[in-house]
């Protein structure tokens, strides 16, 4: 293990080098080796695996630059969003396997630890799963056999390929309490336990995590900190937490994370952070975004100050708070299982929602 004053100035090196010169962009060729830049997960490579979540764009050979990004610095994948049940199983009798393949064989081709996301969750998922032949709400019964087949199919189509699933996704809500989801209110609390359940059944030799956001807050953590007790209670497979990692310049600090490090510890569980990405703006949800009107010079000022790029000093305030968010999970690399970002580059990212945000290692370029 490095110490964390040398690892400090290598991220520090390496992503502020990557945010500052902009990879992938002017004479340069991507992931060439002639490029000056190092891979990160060389840098990383005794600390955490480091991955990229992709969408279909990038496997499929429509974007060869983001491609060659992704080959370079990762050597973990996670699906952004073909594994979710509404892509991948849009119809009961009907699943569409062909861009979750083609993210499989990338991952593959590539020698990379395959992520699978995700399998149960609120959101994403098409309305008829909660419902029966009669549009009427299932019974516990009917809903827990639709889960299972669920994750029987999706889980054993990657058996052996696929190296670990985020089971459930963000099953809590703020204050720590169960989210009140269809799939809580139709099965009960136990929807979780069965989901773990299931999804060892179908591949007793994947990772199985539960992946959350905001998990470092106090009341989520709590919460979470339960739900991985009583799982293991139940002596049921759970190897890690996922940590999402939706940043911004403020958020989290310093001592949450090293909050939910500690909490996390005697847990016996890792740590995946699992969709990093820095929001140069503080938090607005996609409710209030909708609501804003950029055709109105104020409000386009206040929520899109950055239009056509970012400035310096900006792109450097961002580029320390990737060196620190970076330094904690070094100091914390006993835990930590690997580090992903959300996605490859800036012009992809769910952040931007209608307007420019810059919160990936890469530029729009
Ligand atoms: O697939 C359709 C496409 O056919 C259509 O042309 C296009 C038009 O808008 O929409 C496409 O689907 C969108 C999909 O992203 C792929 O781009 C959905 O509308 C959109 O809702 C979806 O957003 C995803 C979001 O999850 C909602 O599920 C984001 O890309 C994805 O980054 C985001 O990821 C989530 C994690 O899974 C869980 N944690 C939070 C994170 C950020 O919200």
């Amino acid at each position: 293990m490095k110490t964390n004053l040398q690892l400090k100035t290598l991220c520090l090196i390496v992503l502020t080098n990557i945010l500052l010169a902009g990879e992938g962009c002017a004479s340069e060729q991507p992931g060439s080796s002639s490029s000056p830049q190092p891979a990160l997960k060389d840098v990383f490579k005794k600390d955490f695996l480091i991955g990229m979540a992709v969408n279909n764009n990038v496997v499929c050979g429509n974007d060869v630059n983001a491609a060659a990004i992704v080959e370079k610095h990762c050597n973990t994948l996670t699906a952004e969003n073909v594994m979710k049940w509404g892509p991948i199983h849009p119809e009961p009798n009907r699943y569409n396997f062909e861009p979750a393949d083609r993210f499989v064989e990338f991952g593959q081709n590539n020698k990379m630890f395959i992520i699978g996301h995700t399998l149960v969750w609120h959101h994403q998922t098409p309305k008829w799963v909660f419902e029966d032949n009669a549009n009427k709400p299932m019974t516990r019964d009917a809903m827990l056999s639709r889960m299972k087949d669920h994750i029987f199919t999706v889980v054993g189509r990657y058996k052996g390929k696929v190296g670990g699933w985020d089971v459930v996704n963000e099953a809590l809500d703020d204050n720590g309490e169960l989210r009140k989801s269809k799939w809580f209110e139709t099965i009960g609390e136990d929807f979780i336990e069965k989901a773990f359940e299931y999804a060892h059944e179908a591949d007793p030799d994947a990772e199985l995590y539960y992946n959350e956001y905001n998990n470092e807050k106090p009341g989520k953590l709590e919460g979470c900190v339960r739900l991985i007790r009583k799982l293991k209670a139940k002596g049921l497979r759970i190897d890690g937490v996922g940590l999402q990692a939706h940043s911004d310049m403020n958020y989290p600090s310093k001592k949450e994370l090293e909050g939910f490090f500690a909490a996390m510890k005697p847990l016996g569980v890792k740590v995946m952070i699992t969709e990093l990405d820095v929001s140069v703006f503080p938090w607005v949800d996609w409710f209030a975004m909708r609501k804003i009107d950029f055709n109105d010079v104020n409000e386009r000022k206040k929520f899109n100050p950055y239009p056509s790029g970012l400035p310096d000093e900006v792109q450097q305030k961002l580029a320390d708070r990737y060196a620190e968010l970076f330094s904690e999970y070094v100091k914390h690399a006993d835990q930590i299982d690997r580090v992903t970002f959300w996605g490859v580059y800036d012009k992809t990212s769910w952040l931007n929602m209608g307007r420019s945000n810059y919160p990936l290692l890469l530029d729009k370029k």
